[in-house]
């Protein structure tokens, strides 16, 4: 079925199309000046020293915990709710996700007071994932790591420019790791970016992310080296330069973006504050945020009930999605089995709403009248 409400859709023009041509031209197309400008806009939006472009989120993730010394039999604690990218790259370094639950339907982030009781004397880190762009509790969190000596890395992916305390989001902890998707508030297709304010850490990611090589072709293509050698084991994580111009066209366009997020996103709240039966995650929340996606949570409900109101919704052509399914409930992360009472909840009871800078707001009434009709017919 063609949806004529999609879930998200693209904030692309000829702007985009203009700095791909641009790039395709100068003959330069591999990671080279558009990934260093890309940084350099990226690092000053956030007010960080580093911010390093990687092929994807995922990479970011996998180098964080890399260059963080994670090893075989240490322990990570992590969300559950959350998509499987943030659990996965803890295994790719041998160490074992331990699942923290949610603080409940009204706040989906990690639980400080879950992520205390699950530290051992193998837990190393914890990595935080701030759901739709609305943070974690971050200063519980970074005194609990602080207490026992752990890192933080923050999967930042939702919130690009969003804030806790006046402070951007993935520059709290040791590492804050994005995504470019195609469906993220910044689309490069594939992309990633990782941010420190460490030096050492910084070093160690620019190593990493190109096979451990001390010169990267860009640099001996202008003469800064001619040789190279490789003084660890890296990976191939780097962005290339056309997906860095795209990005840097989505940047200068991101704030006015969030800012019709946010109009969308008090329109929804308006329109279905009043509606028994669901609950609009975050509602209180009062600083900048990105707004990623639209959660609501049905609520004495059941994941049958909920995937019927979603059939009902797709049938009056409206795009929905469900964040997510709980990863500690997928067959590689079952076992052992454990219990998340509110991420078990959420996930089968989450629906997400369409949520993009151009939807209008006739289509947000018509999205809200479809749930509300949905909800009286199930
Ligand atoms: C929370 C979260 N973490 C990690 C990722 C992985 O990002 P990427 O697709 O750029 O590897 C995503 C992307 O969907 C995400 O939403």
């Amino acid at each position: 079925m063609k949806y004529s409400i999609p879930l998200f859709d693209l904030n692309f023009d000829e702007q985009e199309e203009k700095a791909a041509v641009e790039v395709i031209r100068s003959k330069w197309i591999s990671t080279g000046p558009k990934c260093e400008e890309f940084e350099l806009v990226f690092s000053d939006m956030l007010g960080i020293k580093h911010a390093m472009t990687t092929s994807n989120c995922t990479s970011s993730l996998h180098l964080a915990f890399n260059v963080l010394g994670l090893k075989p039999d240490d322990e990570v604690i992590c969300p559950s709710m959350t998509f499987v990218a943030t659990v996965n790259a803890i295994r790719y370094v041998g160490a074992t996700p331990v699942f923290a639950d949610i603080c409940g339907p009204h706040d989906l982030t990690i639980s400080p007071e879950e992520i205390e009781k699950r530290i051992t004397p193998k837990t190393r880190a914890i990595i935080v994932m701030h759901y739709a762009g609305y943070p974690c509790d971050m200063d519980s969190i970074l005194s609990i790591a602080k207490k026992y000596n752990l890192k933080v890395i923050e999967d930042a992916c939702h919130g690009p420019l969003s804030e806790y305390h006046g402070k951007k989001l993935g520059t709290l902890g040791d590492i804050g790791c994005f995504s470019f998707f195609t469906n993220k508030n910044i689309s490069t297709g594939e992309g990633g970016m990782i941010v420190t304010n460490d030096d050492d850490l910084a070093k160690r990611v620019r190593l990493l992310r190109s096979h451990g090589m001390t010169a990267m072709s860009y640099q001996r293509s202008i003469g800064h080296a001619t040789t190279y050698d490789v003084i660890a084991l890296g990976y191939n994580s780097r962005m290339d330069d056309l997906r860095a111009a795209i990005g840097i066209v989505q940047l200068s366009k991101l704030t006015d973006d969030l800012m019709k997020r946010q109009e969308i996103r008090n329109l929804y709240v308006q329109l279905l504050k009043d509606e028994e039966g669901i609950i609009i995650p975050f509602t209180n929340h009062q600083e900048f945020t990105s707004n990623y996606i639209f959660p609501v949570i049905l609520t004495n409900s059941t994941a049958i009930k909920r995937d019927a109101v979603r059939e009902l919704i797709h049938g009056a052509g409206i795009q929905t999605s469900i964040h997510y399914p709980a990863v500690h409930r997928f067959s590689i992360y079952n076992n052992p089995p454990c219990s998340l009472p509110f991420t078990e909840y959420v996930a089968d009871n989450e629906i997400t709403l369409p949520m993009y800078g151009k939807l209008s707001h006739d289509s947000v009434r018509y999205i809200c009248d479809a749930l509300k009709n949905a909800l009286r017919n199930v």
